[in-house]
């Protein structure tokens, strides 16, 4: 199979959302921490109707009808995801309830968790199969859903939720450059999920930003190299028209890229000019460990690569800020946001995606675009998940409502024997919501 790759997309994230600006006033913290400071602009969350789950089941279900895909046609499902409901029975199960009832039980593939790296462990292990002799023609199906959750205190404003469904399969207008690959894996204690009666992480906050950081520059190191490698010649920003990050918040997007430029002006890369290279002069002696300490080399890195920034990451930006960090979906969505913005422009661009995973696991890959052909086109995707029209049907939710439903879905983590409200007025039609969990924690789903 050639030119393996991303076939098709939809992306769901709940309707119910705060804005940062209010959140910011109600939590005490000062004007514009959480609108500039961490550059997030809106947060969506699930209401107690909505679960991973069932934002998996609807952006599976709307996928295969968007794009006509007979659910037979799927030979392999893969979901990435860290938020946990049930130690043993994967998320990918309750996912095959829409194929069982088309016949189709011959899938492969289960779940994957490591923090927000979970998606990219499933796309490489649907592009893989695809690209394997094990490959029966069918196409590969990633579903990347979590619910990000933070205990009240400087978190709680990188929460977010959604999920991204990506059918995977040969001739794609999304395809990998699969050569070009870096990864970073490590050990640290950055961001962790210990308590597993409580679906709040640990965090330790700065720790985990130098992790991702340290990850970045890494992968970024053997990426490079992997690319001389095969190409014979130096590779610097300059060779990939877009850089998409993991967007946890998205200060650290900002400050990722102006690493890059930085890591290009220490390996002497020809996307740094004369007047970068006199700015950056003073930082070159810095160590490894001094350079991610130093607020001054933050923030000539910044703005040095500020029209850089506009051209090549902006673009990315859309979704990450409007609906927070979703974790392994975070990427895909910034991906997403790429479409949304450019879907036209994009034929023969290379663009370079950045994952990162707490705890910590990292890859940075390279994806080259082309238009396609109906349905599997760039303008069709852009147009089947539909983003503006989804941000724009939203419900603003009060800060206090927020915190109110935070309240609660706290209580009803790991419970059992209750019913929601079943309370859909929000949801769009086709939407999957939560009704039940009985007294042997089944839990129970309808379509809206
Ligand atoms: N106006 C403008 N900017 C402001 C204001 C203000 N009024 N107040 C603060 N700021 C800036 C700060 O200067 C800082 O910016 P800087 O980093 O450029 O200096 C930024 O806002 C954040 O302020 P801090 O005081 O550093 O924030 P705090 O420590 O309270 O929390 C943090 C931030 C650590 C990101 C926290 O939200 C967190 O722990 N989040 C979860 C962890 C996370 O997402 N880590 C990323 C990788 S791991 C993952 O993906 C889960």
């Amino acid at each position: 199979a050639k030119n393996v790759g991303i076939l098709a997309m939809e992306i769901y994230f709940p309707p119910t959302c705060v804005q940062q600006e209010a959140l910011e006033a109600h939590d005490g913290a000062s004007k514009g921490k959480y609108t500039i400071g961490l550059g997030q602009d809106c947060m969506a969350f699930c209401t107690e109707v909505e679960d991973v789950i069932s934002m998996s089941l609807t952006a599976v279900t709307s996928l295969l009808e968007n794009y006509k895909i007979d659910p037979k046609q799927i030979g392999r499902l893969e979901v990435g995801s860290e938020t946990v409901i049930d130690k043993s029975k994967s998320i990918k199960t309750f996912l095959m309830q829409i194929f069982e009832k088309c016949g189709n039980t011959d899938i492969e593939g289960v779940d994957s968790t490591n923090a927000c790296y979970g998606g990219t462990a499933a796309l490489f292990n649907c592009v893989n199969w695809v690209e394997s002799s094990s490959w029966d023609g069918r196409y590969g199906l990633v579903v990347c859903t979590d619910s990000a959750v933070y205990a009240e205190g400087p978190a709680r404003p990188t929460g977010g939720a959604a999920a991204i469904a990506m059918l995977i399969g040969p001739d794609a207008p999304i395809a990998f450059e699969s050569k070009l690959r870096g990864s970073h894996m490590s050990h640290a204690y950055d961001f962790y999920k210990p308590n597993l009666a409580s679906e709040y992480p640990v965090v330790d906050g700065k720790l985990s930003q130098t992790c991702y950081l340290m990850a970045l520059d890494t992968c970024y190191k053997y990426f490079c190299h992997k690319y001389e490698k095969l190409e014979g010649k130096q590779f610097s920003i300059s060779d990939a028209d877009y850089f998409v990050f993991h967007s946890p918040y998205n200060k650290l997007v900002q400050k990722s890229f102006a690493r890059l430029l930085f890591d290009d002006f220490v390996r002497n890369a020809s996307s740094i000019d004369d007047a970068a290279k006199e700015k950056f002069a003073p930082f070159s002696t810095l160590t490894g460990d001094e350079s991610y300490q130093s607020r001054d080399l933050e923030k000539v890195s910044q703005q040095v690569s500020k029209p850089l920034y506009d051209a090549k990451v902006q673009p990315t930006t859309l979704i990450p800020k409007q609906v927070g960090n979703m974790y392994t979906a975070s990427l895909y969505a910034a991906f997403a946001s790429l479409i949304h913005n450019k879907n036209s422009e994009l034929a023969g661009k290379r663009v370079i995606l950045f994952s990162y995973g707490s705890g910590l696991t990292a890859t940075m890959f390279s994806l080259r675009l082309q238009e396609g052909q109906h349905p599997f086109s760039l303008s069709n995707i852009a147009s089947v998940m539909n983003v503006g029209g989804k941000l724009k049907s939203r419900h603003e939710f009060a800060p206090e409502k927020f915190v109110e439903t935070m309240k609660l879905m706290e209580h009803r983590y790991g419970a059992k024997d209750f019913v929601t409200s079943k309370d859909c007025s929000l949801l769009s039609p086709g939407t999957y919501y939560l009704t039940e969990v009985d007294s042997m924690y089944r839990r129970f789903y309808a379509k809206k």
